[in-house]
């Protein structure tokens, strides 16, 4: 039997990581073969909370769970970890400025990532959900230096897989016969949802997305402002942000990452930037990647047009800006 593996989930007592923690368990994500032993990270009063989810834990009574450690020690948390999802960030509450949440947040992924650099292993994969997830990973990038650039990314598969749903809807086919869209930029209502090297399989063959669908006033405009504010429009009915679909999502990343993609199959993630396309190097900016053997790499050689161009460029803007704030409140701290 493999020797289990250390899997952090941060903000562990919360909506996303109780619909998270099972498909873990369950070996969706790092295969059905691998155990783990669970880390969970709270603040301290969820600390009793966390206990119920021990109990849960324990009564789904699976074999792959080697051990579960609940913890509001972030030393505890991160040692000799090999994969973390860090969930855990301060909400925007009412009345709180954007500047406000950066610097709360900043607090948080200082601290983190300077925790991973001292106690995780240097192999770590990180994968950021917590909100705004691409600056905060920016900054846990920036506090463990020791750890390789490439270890680190954040969460855009939850509007890569809505991209997938509407697309699948509009056409009325299962989502799995849609391929190769692209979430670009920040995981906000600036992203660039983009399927001009989408495909679509209709009966046996992959067409692409434009001509499949025929309305390319649909696909430029109203596409791509479902899916920005797909968040807000489940918050607005649900009077609570997404949970389900972000653990789904979540796994689906770490999954893809830790097994590979398909040949010929794309996915998106939030990673540092190496330049490409025109990205300002060392942002973490979502791209489409393939993976193989846990590395990913950014698909190369797509076209920009100048639609394109200024749509990469706009998103590009806001996390340039998120940065300079952030980066002003690491010192000021
Ligand atoms: P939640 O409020 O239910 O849970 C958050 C948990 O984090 C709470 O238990 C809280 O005590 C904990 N926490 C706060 N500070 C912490 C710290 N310093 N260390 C450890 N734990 C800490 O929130 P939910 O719904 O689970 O969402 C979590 C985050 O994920 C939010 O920031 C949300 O905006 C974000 N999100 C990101 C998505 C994405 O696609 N990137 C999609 C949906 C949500």
């Amino acid at each position: 039997q493999k020797e289990p593996i250390h899997v952090v989930i941060t903000g562990a007592a919360g909506q996303i990581a109780y619909s998270l923690v099972y498909q873990i368990c369950n070996g969706e994500v790092f295969g059905k073969d691998q155990p783990l032993i669970l880390h969970l990270l709270d603040i301290t009063p969820m600390l009793g909370v966390l206990q119920g989810l021990v109990m849960e834990i324990d009564d789904c009574s699976i074999p792959l769970v080697k051990g579960v450690v609940t913890t509001d020690n972030e030393e505890q948390a991160f040692k000799d970890a090999d994969a973390v999802f860090l969930v855990g960030a301060m909400p925007r509450k009412e009345g709180m400025e954007r500047k406000d949440l950066l610097t709360a947040n900043v607090k948080i992924f200082k601290s983190q990532g300077t925790a991973i650099d001292k106690f995780a292993k240097k192999t770590v994969k990180i994968l950021v959900v917590g909100n705004p997830a691409n600056t905060n990973c920016l900054i846990l990038a920036h506090f463990a230096p020791s750890i390789p650039r490439e270890n680190f990314s954040c969460l855009t598969r939850l509007d890569h897989n809505r991209a997938k749903a509407q697309i699948a809807s509009r056409l009325k086919v299962s989502p799995d016969a849609v391929k190769n869209v692209i979430i670009w930029g920040n995981h906000s209502a600036t992203q660039f949802p983009d399927v001009r090297s989408a495909t679509v399989n209709v009966n046996g063959t992959d067409t692409p997305v434009y001509d499949a669908i025929k309305d390319d006033q649909w696909l430029k405009s109203d596409f791509i402002s479902i899916v920005q504010k797909r968040g807000a429009a489940v918050i607005a009915a649900r009077k609570l942000s997404s949970a389900m679909s972000a653990a789904k999502a979540s796994c689906d990343h770490m999954r893809d990452w830790w097994q590979g993609t398909k040949e010929n199959e794309w996915v998106s993630m939030g990673v540092v930037s190496d330049g490409s396309y025109g990205v300002e190097k060392g942002l973490v900016y979502s791209y489409p990647v393939h993976i193989k053997n846990g590395r990913y790499s950014i698909v190369q050689g797509l076209p920009v047009d100048d639609w394109a161009r200024e749509l990469l460029d706009k998103t590009q803007k806001e996390l340039l800006e998120e940065k300079t704030d952030a980066l002003k409140a690491t010192s000021s701290e």
